[in-house]
């Protein structure tokens, strides 16, 4: 069983390394991120709610994210291990997880937290890309796919989501940056938290995660 929790600042490469990850451990990625996207996009009432804040670029309130978290990690598909990705992203949203994962038996193995500077950031945010079919992340720089505007997996339109532009995104930045902080220090403390040097080639950052996972380093 693998319970990690992946952390990072938006653009660190959360999305990118956990498309690699649930391939190679065969976990379910959990993103609170892609779950508001879909209720968004499904215009339920959870979505609307959401929208208001992420299309300013700041954080769902604490108790809607974790509803939605303890009901996704009460399925089945989640006894074998889970990849929480954008989850949590404050200290109470870190401290509803312990509660909810102790009335399960549960605890996490590894957090692993993706550092890469400021600057960098707006850069990869600005130039991402998204396959609407699958998903998939791409740069247009960084990591461009084989064919313009199209997915190399599975032939999908690329698109720019709505809150990659380059003011939300620098709001996004500097409420994450607050609120990590005292993460950091949450993981700290019980000894979890894994730095990673977020800054490097993806196929090197995926290196790095999975000699962690693999308890080899
Ligand atoms: P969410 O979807 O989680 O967005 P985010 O945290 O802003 O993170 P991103 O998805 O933008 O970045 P990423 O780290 O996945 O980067 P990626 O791999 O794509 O959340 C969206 C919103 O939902 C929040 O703003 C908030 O409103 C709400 N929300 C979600 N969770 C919440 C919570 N727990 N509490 C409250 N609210 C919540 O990479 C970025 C780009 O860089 C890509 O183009 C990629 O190709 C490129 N890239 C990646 N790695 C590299 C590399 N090593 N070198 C060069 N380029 C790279
Ligand atoms: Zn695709």
């Amino acid at each position: 069983m693998l319970n990690i929790i992946l952390m990072g600042l938006p653009g660190a490469g959360k999305g990118t390394q956990a498309e690699r990850i649930v391939d190679e451990f065969q976990i379910p990625h959990i993103s609170t991120g892609d779950a508001f996207r879909a209720a968004v996009k499904e215009e339920t009432p959870l979505g609307k709610k959401a929208k208001e804040y992420m299309d300013k670029g700041l954080l769902v309130p604490d108790e809607i994210v974790i509803g939605i978290v303890k009901e996704r990690l009460g399925k089945d598909d989640c006894q074998k291990g889970f990849m929480l990705d954008g989850f949590p992203r404050t200290v109470p949203q870190a401290e509803a997880l312990e509660n909810i994962l102790s009335e399960m038996g549960k605890s996490i193995d590894h957090v692993i937290n993706i550092q890469v500077p400021r600057d960098i950031l707006l850069e990869r945010l600005t130039g991402r890309r998204i396959c609407k079919q699958c998903g998939a992340t791409y740069h247009v720089i960084f990591n461009p796919p084989a064919k313009e505007g199209v997915c190399d997996k599975c032939g999908g339109e690329l698109y720019q989501r709505e809150d990659d532009n380059e003011e939300t995104v620098a709001t996004r930045l500097d409420v994450n940056i607050e609120q990590t902080e005292p993460l950091i220090k949450f993981y700290e403390e019980k000894g979890t938290l894994r730095n990673i040097n977020g800054d490097q080639d993806i196929n090197k950052v995926f290196e790095d995660i999975t000699r962690i996972l693999r308890g080899q380093a």
